[in-house]
């Protein structure tokens, strides 16, 4: 006993609270020579780039086009290589990771893209494409997985004969949860939606985006949520990064509606 009074009060920056921390992450492409005889050049896709992501909530990096968004979430997750920076994950910086390491801190990430379509393999039915990362990592038994594919089509959403459906027999928005259940089988802490609902109608938008919302509350999941479209940012985030060729120029808590005169236009 040390004697003293117990904390009752939070501090007001609980390291604990942070599941994401980035430091100056850099990604450069290789682009070819300046002429024939020119040195070789690079693109500056991700040029020095720092933020951090609290437990269970929802970063949002919204810019336009080509500004870094995809890159910066992809090279967190360790999906493309960072040219360098610090990506500290859980008190771990993952950007060294090797081999097995590696792939067991992959296994905390998952992804959903922007097209539900090219994301999933035609050739398979739903229920094996929701049961693949299950395998990949050799998590539970072949009955264990077969009842959590189950679980996973109900939490989304989708009734159970879907399993045995093939993706061109969802419409869009069933097809995005689909990606969303396949996402969340191996039980992940962060999931990186990249325009994962840009693709979709309006409504349809609202019910991804209520599922989304209803599966963090749930799971204490954590999002890194990217889009172009500062409506859905605002509306969705907890914070918001805005990215301008390959910086974040500027971020805050959602409202960000006193940066947006400073910020470029988007
Ligand atoms: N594999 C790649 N090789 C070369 N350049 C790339 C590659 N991926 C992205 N880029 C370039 O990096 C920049 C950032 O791209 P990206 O992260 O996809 O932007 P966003 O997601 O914001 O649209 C762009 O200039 C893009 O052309
Ligand atoms: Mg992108």
């Amino acid at each position: 006993m040390s004697g003293g009074l117990p904390a009752l009060t939070r501090p007001a920056e609980d390291r604990t609270d942070v599941l994401l921390d980035v430091n100056d992450l850099v990604v450069h492409f290789p682009a070819g020579r300046r002429g024939i005889l020119g040195p070789p050049s690079k693109v500056h896709a991700v040029d020095g780039v720092s933020f951090r992501v609290r437990r269970g909530t929802t970063f949002g990096i919204v810019g336009e086009s080509g500004s870094g968004k995809s890159t910066t979430a992809q090279a967190v997750i360790r999906l493309i290589p960072a040219t360098s920076g610090q990506i500290v994950f859980d008190g771990e910086n993952i950007a060294d990771f090797r081999g097995e390491r590696l792939r067991l801190a992959r296994s905390k990430f998952q992804i959903v893209f922007q097209d539900p379509f090219s994301a999933l393999d035609p050739r398979r039915r739903a229920g094996e494409l929701i049961r693949e990362p299950l395998d990949l990592l050799n998590i539970g038994s072949p009955k264990e997985r077969e009842a959590r594919v189950r679980q996973l089509l109900e939490e989304v959403g989708l009734p159970p004969q879907a399993a045995d459906l093939f993706p061109h027999q969802f419409s869009g928005g069933q097809r995005q949860r689909l990606c969303i259940a396949r996402a969340m089988a191996p039980e992940p802490d962060l999931i990186v939606c990249d325009e994962a609902v840009s693709a979709l109608d309006v409504a349809i938008q609202a019910q991804i985006l209520n599922l989304l919302k209803k599966l963090q509350r749930e799971r204490g999941l954590t999002y890194i949520f990217i889009s172009h479209d500062l409506g859905v940012i605002q509306h969705f985030c907890d914070d918001i990064a805005v990215m301008y060729l390959g910086k974040i120029v500027e971020q805050a808590p959602a409202p960000v509606r006193a940066i947006l005169g400073a910020a470029p236009p988007l």
